[in-house]
C-alpha cells in the first residue's frame, strides 16, 4: 500500500487510530496533509501550494539539493554505528568548533534537542557534583522525563515542580517584572537569579546548572536584555554552577548577525555548554552538545562510557557538514538579517492602524508578533492571534503559529530562505485580516450599543 494514494480522510482515520492521540498536528481542526516541498514552500495532496513560516528545521530550505545529494551520497558509501572510526564525526566536530568560542571544544552527537539537553543535565550533573538546576519560567526544554522536569510550560500541566528545580522569572521587557522603560533591565532581571540562588543556598541546596534558551522561544519569541547572561553567568559560576545555553531553536545562525544566538549578549559572554539541535540536520534527526574540555574530562572521569548508537554517523554528519556548506556558500545569515528587518519593519508599521498589535520584537528570521485586547493592560489576545493563524492558512495558504503563555503570539520562524516578497506577502495578509478584524469589531460594537440605545428609548 503506497501511503500517499490514501486519500486525505483516509489517513486522518489511520492516524487517529494508530498514532498517540497526545501527538497532535498543527491546525488539528483541518490539518494540512503535505506530500511535497521545496525550499519555503510546503504542497498539499491536490497540489496546492503554502508559504511555510513554521518550519525551523528545515533550516536552509525544504529538500534542499545538495543536502539531499550530500545524503544519499554517503547513504550509498557507508552508514555505521558511530563506534567505527570515520572522518565525516571529526570533520564536522572541526567545522563546528571554528563556530564558537575557542573554549566550547568538545563535542558529543546525539539524535534530538531533547537528548543533548538530558546529556547536558548530566554533563553539568557529573563537573558541579551539584543537583539543582535554575530554568526560566514558560521554558521548554525537551519531552524526556528528565527535561519535563525542567520545563515549566510542561510540569506545570504534570506532577509539578521538583524540589531541585527552581524558577527564574522570564526576562521579558514586554510583559515581565522589569520592562522597557525599566534602566537597566539585563541587571535587574540577573538579580532574580542572583536571590533565587541565595534561596537555595539557604535551603542548604547547591545549584549544579542555569539552564535557558539563548532567545526564549516557547515563553514568546522573548529577547533577553543586554548584559543578562553575563551576570547570571557570573552568579552560578561563582555558586559553583554552569551556565547552558540551549540553542535547539536559535543556532545556525537564524539570528542573522551571529551564528549563535548567546553571541547576542556580547563577546564577553560565552556558556559552558551549548546544545543544538533542530536546524543542524535540516530535518535528519541529528543534535550535538558543546562544552569544555574541563567539564568534559570530569564527565570521562566517572571511568563510564558514553555510547549512543546513531548519534554522529557517516550520514548524520555528511548532512550536517552540507547543511553549514549551504548556510555559507547562500549568504543564509545575510539573508535572515536582510529579510528578518524587513519582516520586523513591515510589522511595526502596521501597529499605527493596529491597536491589537501589542509589540514586535525579533532578531534575523526569529520574529515575534504580540496581539493585546488592550494595549494599556497588556492583555493576551488569544482568540484574536488564533483566528489570524486559521485565516492565514484559509485564505492566503500562509502557515505560522503561535507561542507564549497564552499563545498570543504570532511567531515566524521560516527556513532561512525566506525571500522579501516571502515577508511583504505575508505583513499584506495579516493587515488585512487585522482590518477585515477591526470592521467585524467595530460593527458589532455598534450593533450592541444600537441595540442597547433602542432598549433605553423603549423603556
Ligand atoms: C528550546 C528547545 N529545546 C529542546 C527541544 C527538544 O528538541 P527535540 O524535539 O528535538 O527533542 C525543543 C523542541 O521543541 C526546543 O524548542
Amino acid at each position: 500500500m503506497a501511503l500517499e494514494k490514501l486519500r486525505k480522510e483516509e489517513t486522518l482515520v489511520l492516524r487517529k487510530k494508530l498514532i498517540g492521540q497526545s501527538c497532535r498536528l498543527f491546525y488539528s481542526e483541518d490539518p494540512v496533509k503535505i506530500v511535497k516541498a521545496r525550499g519555503q514552500f510546503i504542497f498539499d495532496e491536490n497540489g496546492k501550494r503554502y508559504l511555510d513560516c513554521i518550519s525551523n528545521v528545515q533550516h536552509v530550505g525544504h529538500c534542499h539539493p545538495s543536502i539531499t545529494k550530500a545524503a544519499s551520497a554517503q547513504m550509498d558509501l557507508l552508514n555505521t554505528n558511530a563506534r567505527f572510526l570515520h572522518d565525516n564525526i571529526v570533520m564536522y566536530a572541526d567545522r563546528l568548533a571554528a563556530t564558537l568560542p575557542e573554549k566550547l571544544c568538545v563535542f558529543y552527537f546525539v539524535n534530538s534537542g531533547s537528548e543533548a539537553n538530558d546529556l547536558a543535565l548530566r554533563l553539568a550533573h557529573q563537573y558541579t557534583q551539584h543537583e539543582d538546576v535554575i530554568v526560566l519560567d514558560h521554558a521548554y526544554h525537551g519531552h524526556l522525563m528528565s527535561l519535563i522536569d525542567i520545563s515549566p510550560y510542561k510540569f506545570r500541566k504534570l506532577a509539578g515542580q521538583k524540589e531541585w528545580v527552581h524558577v527564574a522569572p522570564l526576562p521579558d521587557t514586554y510583559r515581565g517584572l522589569y520592562r522597557e522603560d525599566h534602566p537597566n533591565p539585563g541587571q535587574a532581571y540577573a538579580d532574580t537569579v542572583k536571590y533565587l540562588i541565595e534561596e537555595v543556598h539557604r535551603d542548604g541546596r547547591k545549584i549544579s546548572a542555569f539552564f535557558a534558551e539563548s532567545l526564549p522561544s516557547v515563553g514568546g519569541q522573548i529577547i533577553l536584555p543586554q548584559g543578562y547572561s553575563t551576570k547570571v553567568a557570573e552568579y552560578v559560576r561563582s555558586a559553583g554552577g554552569v551556565f547552558v545555553a540551549d540553542e535547539v531553536q536559535t543556532g545556525f545562525g537564524r539570528v542573522g548577525s551571529h551564528f549563535w544566538a548567546f553571541q547576542l549578549q556580547g563577546q564577553g559572554f560565552c556558556p559552558d555548554i551549548v546544545t543544538m539541535g533542530k536546524p543542524m540536520g535540516n530535518g535528519h534527526p541529528l543534535a550535538c552538545v558543546a562544552t569544555t574540555e574541563e567539564i568534559a574530562g570530569a564527565f570521562t572521569a566517572n571511568g563510564v562510557e558514553y555510547f549512543n548508537t546513531f548519534g554522529g554517523n557517516p550520514v548524520s554528519c555528511a548532512i550536517g557538514l552540507a547543511v553549514l556548506d549551504v548556510i555559507e556558500e547562500e549568504d543564509l545569515k545575510g539573508n535572515a538579517t536582510r529579510v528578518g528587518a524587513h519582516l520586523k519593519d513591515l510589522l511595526i508599521k502596521l501597529q499605527p492602524r493596529h491597536q491589537i498589535i501589542g509589540d514586535v520584537r525579533g532578531v534575523g528570521l526569529f520574529v515575534g508578533l504580540e496581539l493585546v485586547t488592550d494595549r494599556e493592560q497588556r492583555t493576551p489576545a488569544t482568540e484574536t492571534a488564533a483566528l489570524v493563524v486559521k485565516r492565514l492558512k484559509e485564505e492566503d495558504n500562509i502557515c505560522v503559529s503561535t507561542d507564549g503563555p497564552w499563545e498570543s503570539v504570532i511567531k515566524f520562524k521560516p527556513p532561512m530562505c525566506f525571500s522579501m516578497d516571502d515577508a511583504e506577502l505575508t505583513v499584506k495578509c495579516i493587515d488585512r485580516i487585522l482590518t477585515g478584524w477591526l470592521h467585524y469589531h467595530i460593527l458589532s460594537t455598534l450593533v450592541t450599543t444600537g441595540l442597547f440605545a433602542y432598549i433605553c428609548c423603549f423603556h
